[in-house]
């Protein structure tokens, strides 16, 4: 069970971001740029996942400070979601079709009444069959938790290496990336307790869900990635060879650090907690606190 001292905050801000106007908005280059839309495009859907896979378990929940944990952690997936799928505004106004490509992913990837062989489905339908709704649940559960310790691992990286990652990121995109990446390490252990303390996930189970995690993760984002970079038709051929000049060693970076922080994930006694990040969050809310409360909505 998480250090439960600090209480999750719900922060609820409009960071006007839906206004960008410059189509390779992260430093004049489209390979960064559709990177960072592939992750605004992906996480919304992501996030519904993440709440759906707690809320499951919600009525099972007997530890009232762990209840109050999940209604925040809730609260502030809603307002990540609601946030990144703002921006999608800007990318469809751009001719980039952001939100044709949201729709694909979410009946591709997750569960809904009108999808026929999602992922999901495809992944939890057989556990339905032989193991009943609960083990189906439990599995979503898991790689809920899996895909928050990537959250949480993403957000300590770029809390840490701010100035390294979003130097050149307009002031509103970069407020947006650090609220969430300070969210992502402030919630990073409700899901993982609720899988352990009360789904009863061991770790077996952990690590099925954090294969699968891992595998659909890399696969959206890359596809969402591709799909911007070929949708825009104002790339400069000649700028290319240095934009990724300028990408490589940025991208190279962010991976040795996302794998050095995800195989955590795979010691046997690990617990969120274990992290020391908290600091990093809380400085950034008090560094921005004065901004977050005038642009609350
Ligand atoms: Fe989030
Ligand atoms: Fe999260």
């Amino acid at each position: 069970m998480a250090n439960v001292d600090q209480k999750i905050k719900v922060r609820r801000i409009n960071f006007g971001h839906e206004n960008e106007e410059n189509r390779h908005w992260f430093r004049n280059n489209p390979i960064m740029t559709h990177f960072l839309n592939s992750l605004h495009t992906v996480f919304p859907d992501g996030e519904r996942l993440f709440m759906r896979s707690v809320k499951y378990f919600d009525k099972e929940i007997k530890n009232p400070e762990l209840k109050e944990r999940v209604k925040a952690f809730i609260g502030q997936e809603m307002q990540h979601g609601m946030q990144h799928e703002r921006f999608l505004q800007a990318l469809d106004k751009m001719g980039l079709d952001g939100t044709k490509f949201e729709e694909w992913y979410a009946k591709n990837a997750y569960v809904s009444k009108e999808d026929k062989l999602s992922a999901e489905r495809i992944l939890l339908t057989p556990l339905r069959w032989l193991f009943g709704d609960k083990a189906a649940e439990k599995l979503s559960l898991s790689a809920t938790a899996a895909l928050e310790h990537y959250t949480a691992t993403l957000g300590e990286i770029v809390l840490k290496g701010e100035d390294y990652y979003l130097t050149g990121m307009p002031e509103n995109l970069k407020q947006l990336f650090l609220w969430h990446a300070a969210e992502e390490v402030e919630h990073k252990s409700v899901a993982f307790d609720v899988f352990v303390d009360v789904a009863g996930g061991n770790y077996l189970e952990r690590q099925v869900g954090f294969a699968f995690a891992s595998f659909f993760l890399a696969y959206y984002i890359g596809l969402g990635w591709g799909y911007y970079l070929a949708k825009d038709k104002e790339i400069n051929w000649a700028k290319l060879p240095a934009d990724l000049m300028e990408s490589l060693p940025i991208f190279g970076t962010l991976l040795k650090d996302a794998i050095l922080g995800g195989v955590q994930y795979l010691k046997p006694g690990f617990h969120p907690d274990q992290m020391d990040n908290d600091h990093l969050a809380q400085a950034l809310f008090s560094r921005y606190e004065a901004e977050f409360s005038q642009k609350s909505a």
